[in-house]
């Protein structure tokens, strides 16, 4: 199941993602914002943040008005690899290389149709593994090491 959710910066974004998620028959959970009321692009990248990393959710997808508030929480959570896309390779690269489990748009920035792009990309994208998984296990022993205690 994946998750989905914007401040207001990302909730137009947000809004024709859902469509397109719909279009491929894809479920999701939309955990917010549900207006244009200002709100902290924190509070709704906590949201999927902990839920990926705890496992409740698979993926998520978070849109703010650059991207990069959301970016910079989700990836604070373990197991979260949030990646920032905006470009085709990118998009690809996400997957295939770093096995991102949490895309993330700018709201401000992309188009409605090349951010729908950009998302079926990442789906439909495969993780390598190999030596892609070797810097993977790196990162969560990272992980390990920072968050003991
Ligand atoms: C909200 O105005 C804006 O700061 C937010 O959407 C995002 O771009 C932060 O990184």
């Amino acid at each position: 199941m994946f998750a989905i959710a914007s401040d207001h910066g990302g909730l137009e974004l947000k809004n024709a993602i859902r469509k397109c998620l719909d279009d491929r028959g894809i479920s999701y959970r939309d955990l917010g914002t549900f207006d244009n009321g200002s709100v902290d692009y924190p509070d709704f990248a906590e949201l999927v943040g902990r839920a990926v990393s705890e496992g409740r959710m698979e993926k998520g997808i978070l849109i703010c008005g650059t991207g990069i508030g959301m970016s910079i929480v989700a990836n604070k959570f373990p197991r979260v690899r949030a990646a920032l896309v905006s470009d085709d390779f990118s998009a690809r690269m996400s997957k295939e290389h770093n096995d991102a489990n949490v895309v993330v748009l700018g709201g401000r920035v992309l188009s409605p149709e090349t951010a729908c792009k950009l998302v079926g990309i990442w789906l439909d994208a495969h993780f390598e593994g190999g030596r892609h998984q070797r810097r993977l296990d790196k990162i969560a022993e990272l992980e390990k090491e920072l968050f003991k205690g």
